[in-house]
């Protein structure tokens, strides 16, 4: 059996995990900016987290990749592919703006720890996880498959 359908479904379902933490980490970072507030254990966790399953995300990404049968086919005539909406939607484009949002994460946790002003600690990680965010809701495959699809 491949391991290719539960790794999909795997990296399909975290994406609301990936949202939801994203959020939590964003109101609890602008609050935190604004509102002038210490930055707390809790502030530290919730990002500790967000990193974590953003890595598995990406893992599981790149896992995927190699194993896709619509990336393969994509793969096998690159040319054709890039004049294929879909086929090129997943031979490059999830895939770049995903790293992207995934280094947006990454550098946002490093740059938001590095800190050593709790306003510059919050500021650092409501910006970079905004723009995450933003790149992650466009580049998520919505209405093709998941929560809004009717089957496929
Ligand atoms: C392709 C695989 C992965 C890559 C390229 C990657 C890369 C990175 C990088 C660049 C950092 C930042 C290091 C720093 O703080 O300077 C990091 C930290 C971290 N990663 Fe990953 N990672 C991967 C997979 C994972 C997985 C599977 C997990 C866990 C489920 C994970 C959890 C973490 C955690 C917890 C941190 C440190 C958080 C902190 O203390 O700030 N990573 N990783
Ligand atoms: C937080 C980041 C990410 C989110 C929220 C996300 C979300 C998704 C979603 C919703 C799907 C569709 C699953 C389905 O068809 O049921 C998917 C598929 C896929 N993703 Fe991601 N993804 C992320 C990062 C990545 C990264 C970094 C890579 C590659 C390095 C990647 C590679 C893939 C591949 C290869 C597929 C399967 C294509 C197919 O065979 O249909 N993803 N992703």
């Amino acid at each position: 059996m491949s391991a290719y359908t539960p790794l999909l479904h795997l990296h399909s379902t975290l994406r609301y995990a990936v949202l939801l933490l994203l959020v939590i980490a964003i109101v609890k970072a602008l609050v935190g900016w604004l509102g002038r507030k210490p930055f707390t254990k809790a502030d530290d966790k919730i990002g500790l987290i967000l990193l974590a399953v953003t890595h598995t995300m990406l893992l599981l990404g790149i896992a995927l990749y190699f194993i896709s049968p619509t990336v393969e086919v994509a793969l096998s005539n690159m040319g054709e592919a890039m004049k294929d909406p879909n086929l090129r939607f997943w031979a490059v484009e999830h895939l770049v703006g995903m790293l992207i949002a995934v280094i947006c994460i990454t550098l946002g946790r490093i740059l938001s720890k590095r800190a050593t002003d709790p306003i510059f600690k919050h500021r650092k990680a409501a910006v970079w996880f905004s723009v995450a965010l933003a790149i992650i809701i466009y580049m998520i495959p919505w209405a093709e498959r998941g929560f809004f699809a009717g089957g496929n």
